[in-house]
């Protein structure tokens, strides 16, 4: 498969068009941005750690029913996915209370929450992603109701899914961001990545955090936390 055209450029990932229609190379980056990218700064390896543990995550999600662009790895930074319109909503699941919950509404981080918060934000860089509810989905046109009905239900199947394989290695999944993305037969999949970018992971026996909130709030050891969570689930081989 060869690359072409160069189609979106993010904070942490290129995409490109491939010489095969339908199928696009995603490319990882090391560049890490926080706040909006108003804190720029680089994470040695992450691209490839956050490729991998994407993957590794994707397939598992994919043998448990949940449907995702996901084609194959092509080396440590590199993955053929599958082309989709992604749905400007930032889907994010929460078991623990942490970061803008934590802040909004005035609870200590680490909170256990009564029951799963299941919130979306409209991914728009530009208004700083604001939180938006079913309404605002529907008034916008942002998702249909069929839409926002099955990506509810696969967030939480999928928060089911992670929480209890992570437990399995000692971490514990606080929170984590999923986007969602329609492929060109109209199928709804699970797209972008499921990485320590998207994601907060505690140690289940220090509460050391695993993630980019090393990075965020500048805690040190942020590579090794990467380092760490892709030996926990890949294995140290
Ligand atoms: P938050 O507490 O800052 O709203 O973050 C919730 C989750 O979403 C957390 O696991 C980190 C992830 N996240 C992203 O993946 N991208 C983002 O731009 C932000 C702000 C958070």
């Amino acid at each position: 498969m060869q690359k072409r055209k160069m189609v979106y450029e993010g904070k942490a990932k290129r995409v490109y068009e491939t010489d095969q229609d339908g199928i696009y190379i995603v490319s990882y980056k090391d560049d890490a941005t926080a706040f909006n990218g108003q804190k720029r700064g680089s994470i040695l390896g992450k691209g490839a750690i956050n490729n991998q543990v994407t993957n590794h995550l994707m397939q598992l999600l994919e043998k448990e029913g949940i449907p995702t662009h996901f084609i194959e790895q092509l080396n440590d930074t590199e993955t053929a996915v599958r082309r989709v319109r992604i749905i400007p909503l930032e889907v994010i699941v929460r078991s623990i209370a942490a970061g803008s919950l934590a802040t909004r509404l005035g609870l200590e981080e680490g909170t256990v929450l009564k029951s799963t918060v299941l919130e979306f934000c409209f991914k728009r860089d530009d208004l700083g992603d604001p939180l938006v509810n079913s309404s605002h989905i529907r008034a916008l046109g942002l998702a249909t109701d069929e839409q926002l009905s099955f990506i509810s239900s696969y967030a939480l199947k999928i928060n089911s899914i992670l929480s209890a394989y992570l437990q399995e290695v000692g971490i514990a999944l606080i929170d984590f961001k999923l986007e969602f993305g329609v492929t060109d037969s109209g199928q709804l999949v699970l797209a972008d990545e499921i990485s320590p970018d998207t994601c907060r992971f505690w140690d289940t026996k220090t509460g050391k955090k695993l993630d980019k909130d090393r990075f965020r709030r500048d805690l040190g050891d942020v590579e090794e936390a990467y380092q760490e969570v892709m030996h926990r689930l890949l294995g140290r081989a």
